[in-house]
């Protein structure tokens, strides 16, 4: 069988960094509130003229370098984005066009909020199981910070920008949990939550992005349910406990939910990766982000098992299970 291996991780934070007391400065808020409710201490905000490309280009370079692979053998992208530079074309092309991947390669981009980077990876493996292409960089890239009313102090704190990319290549396996790869991906949706979490505008609507607005107590509950039915369901479609698996890397939406999905796993958070206090909810960006961190400071281990999961609009929400 064919199996999509990670060859390469990357991620890329912008220059500015701005911490709680930066917003206490704009807003009726506090570094106490934003950290007691979610774990933030500090996003990243791109700088004028640094689009979601840009991101998410710098990013793709050190997941290529970490692959050692050359971007000429990039036969497909994926972005999993909601804040592409443009309406159109698609943030992926403008990646492929950059980095030098094989021109006329499939690029497009993935709109799924939060969940992007998990509907992007699912996308790929398909694509790469069935032949399509041959080396994917599969990326999680925003700037959120384009869409947030800083009137909205309950969703403008919350947000940052940034980009992460993974490098996947379709190889010969066995297929057994022990192979390195996509082993498994696994993603929902459920339009009927439109409403709790959206822009309240968009191209067709008001011919503008809109903003950020969210019921943040409904998006809570659906999140912490919703999160562990598919770290389940991910875990018993490979006949595992979550004890087997040597890493979760959520979603960074709230620490809070991080917290309760893995007590209810039964796991440690020394078990988890976490960058929600650094890094705030970068979105489709956030779990690529966080895979990337954890790679880098030495945590994450080639060969290990790592469970993956992401809960945002629509709503939508995913789970993956990945032999690095
Ligand atoms: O990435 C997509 C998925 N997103 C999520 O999973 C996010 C899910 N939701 C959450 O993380 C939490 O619901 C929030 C962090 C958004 C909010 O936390 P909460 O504990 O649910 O607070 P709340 O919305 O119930 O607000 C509590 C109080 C309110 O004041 P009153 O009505 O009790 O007087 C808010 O007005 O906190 C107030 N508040 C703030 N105070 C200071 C809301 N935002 C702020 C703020 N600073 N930034």
């Amino acid at each position: 069988m064919i199996r999509s291996v990670v060859l390469g991780c990357g991620g890329y934070l912008p220059e500015k960094k701005v911490t709680n007391k930066d917003l206490e400065q704009i807003m009726e808020t506090s570094d106490d509130w934003i950290v007691e409710r979610t774990g933030i201490r500090q996003r990243y905000f791109a700088a004028e003229g640094q689009y979601t490309s840009d991101l998410a280009i710098e990013a793709s370079r050190q997941a290529l370098a970490n692959a050692g692979l050359d971007a000429s053998e990039i036969d497909l992208v994926i972005v999993g984005t909601t804040t592409p530079d443009r309406t159109f074309p698609a943030v992926a092309t403008r990646v492929q066009a950059a980095l030098g991947a094989v021109p006329g390669s499939p690029a497009f981009d993935v709109q799924a909020v939060c969940s992007g980077f998990l509907y992007a990876l699912g996308a790929a493996d398909s694509m790469l199981r069935n032949g399509m292409a041959k080396n994917a960089l599969v990326i999680g890239a925003e700037t959120l910070s384009r869409i947030l009313d800083f009137e909205d102090r309950t969703t403008a704190v919350l947000f940052g920008d940034g980009a992460g990319a993974v490098v996947l290549q379709a190889r010969e396996s066995r297929g057994g949990l022990e192979d390195p790869g996509v082993i498994s991906v696994h993603l929902h949706a459920d339009g009927r939550y439109n409403d709790i979490l959206n822009t309240d505008g968009g191209v067709s609507m008001t011919r503008t992005a809109g903003s950020v607005r969210m019921l943040g107590k409904e998006v809570f509950r659906h999140a912490v349910v919703n999160l562990h039915d598919v770290l389940l369901e991910t875990l018993k479609a490979n006949g595992l406990t979550a004890q087997d698996v040597d890493w979760v890397v959520p979603h960074q939406a709230n620490l809070r939910i991080i917290e309760g999905t893995v007590k209810r796993l039964g796991l440690d958070m020394s078990q988890v990766i976490c960058t929600i206090d650094r890094h705030a909810n970068t979105s489709a960006a956030s779990v690529p982000l966080a895979l990337a961190d954890g790679m880098a400071s030495g945590l994450v281990k080639p060969g290990q098992l790592v469970l993956l999961e992401a809960m945002g609009g629509g709503l939508t929400w995913g789970g993956a299970l990945v032999r690095l």
